[in-house]
């Protein structure tokens, strides 16, 4: 069968990736603008009638959105990223619609060096250093500038264990750090220390990961009344996704100095971060580039168009998220 797709936005390799959906004859329609499409300008989009959408994690697919779809014509969905928390996946499943996921391993190695690159620079003040040296105020050594905090026989508590948590904690073993980790249950073949209280993972740990996908359980999974469990000297690190914090809350912690630092990748209300924690010196912020490397893109890309052509063919989508 020949379809109808639209892509929301141009993602990285698309040349390369798309040939699979032009090889199958599929017409492919692209929003021509850099920047997220509007929630008005998809709603007209999905009144035009599509039989797949690539979606990004901009883009929010809800009931509100489905009903556009008014003939029912919209089959799949693949989304352009690992976590799905853009997509409603009860209206999906209730409009009949698949969807799916880009897990690979290009993704996780990308977010668990990202997510040590953040915990590196934090800790290590790699942004101020780097502000002083473009001031051009090094005047030689000094033993107290940039002092930073060790992290050898430190203690990494890993929020999360699955993909992108086990090869965070991983790398830890390479900086000989104890690691702990908080999970629903415990994980088959890992040997870290479980803890099953997060309350009990906080307060031990020297830093802090979090890995865990947004769900109505883990919004707000840190907040007041378990940031003063924290280390005073502890440091907190997400790259997994904004509202898995109280970013207001986190902030009030930090200029209480409850705790000591906070590395964010992803906000709450993306793109604003929570405007005081661009303020402080111990936080440091990135813009959702985790997984910006080139070799992860291209496979989000190619799992991406694997995903519409098989679902398209009535064929199960390879990474069909789990509910549907
Ligand atoms: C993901 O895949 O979920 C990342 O947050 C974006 O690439």
């Amino acid at each position: 069968m020949v379809a109808r797709i639209f892509v929301t936005r141009m993602i990285p390799f698309w040349e390369e990736v798309s040939k699979p959906l032009v090889d199958a004859g599929h017409e492919v329609v692209m929003y021509p603008n850099h920047k997220p499409i509007t929630r008005e300008e998809i709603e007209i989009e999905i009144e035009k009638g599509y039989d797949g959408l690539l979606t990004l994690l901009t883009d929010k697919i809800d009931e509100g959105l489905l009903v556009h779809d008014k003939s029912g014509q919209l089959k799949v969905i693949a989304n352009y990223a690992v976590g799905y928390d853009n997509i409603d996946i009860e209206a999906c499943k209730k409009h009949n619609i698949k969807v799916a996921n880009t897990p690979c391993d290009e993704v996780n190695e990308s977010v668990a060096e990202f997510t040590w690159s953040l915990m590196l620079a934090l800790t290590r003040r790699l942004p101020e250093a780097g502000e002083f040296m473009r001031n051009a105020a090094y005047r030689g050594w000094d033993p107290d500038i940039f002092v930073g905090r060790d992290m050898m026989g430190k203690t990494l508590g890993i929020a999360g264990m699955g993909r992108i948590g086990g090869m965070v904690a991983r790398r830890a073993e390479g900086f000989g750090m104890r690691i702990e980790y908080y999970n629903r249950k415990p994980v088959e073949g890992v040997n870290y220390e479980y803890k099953a209280r997060l309350e009990e993972l906080l307060a031990q740990s020297d830093f802090v990961s979090l890995h865990v996908p947004l769900t109505a359980e883990t919004r707000h999974l840190i907040n007041k009344t378990n940031l003063h469990l924290f280390k005073k000297t502890a440091v907190l690190v997400n790259t997994a996704r904004g509202p898995v914090v109280d970013e207001v809350e986190v902030g009030e912690a930090l200029r209480a100095g409850m705790i000591a630092g906070y590395g964010a990748d992803v906000f709450e209300n993306e793109p604003d971060p929570h405007p005081e924690l661009l303020l402080m010196e111990n936080v440091l912020l990135t813009p959702h580039i985790a997984s910006a490397t080139e070799g992860a893109r291209k496979k989000m890309g190619e799992l991406a168009v694997l995903n519409l052509t098989e679902g398209l063919a009535g064929k199960e989508m390879p990474n069909l998220v789990r509910g549907l």
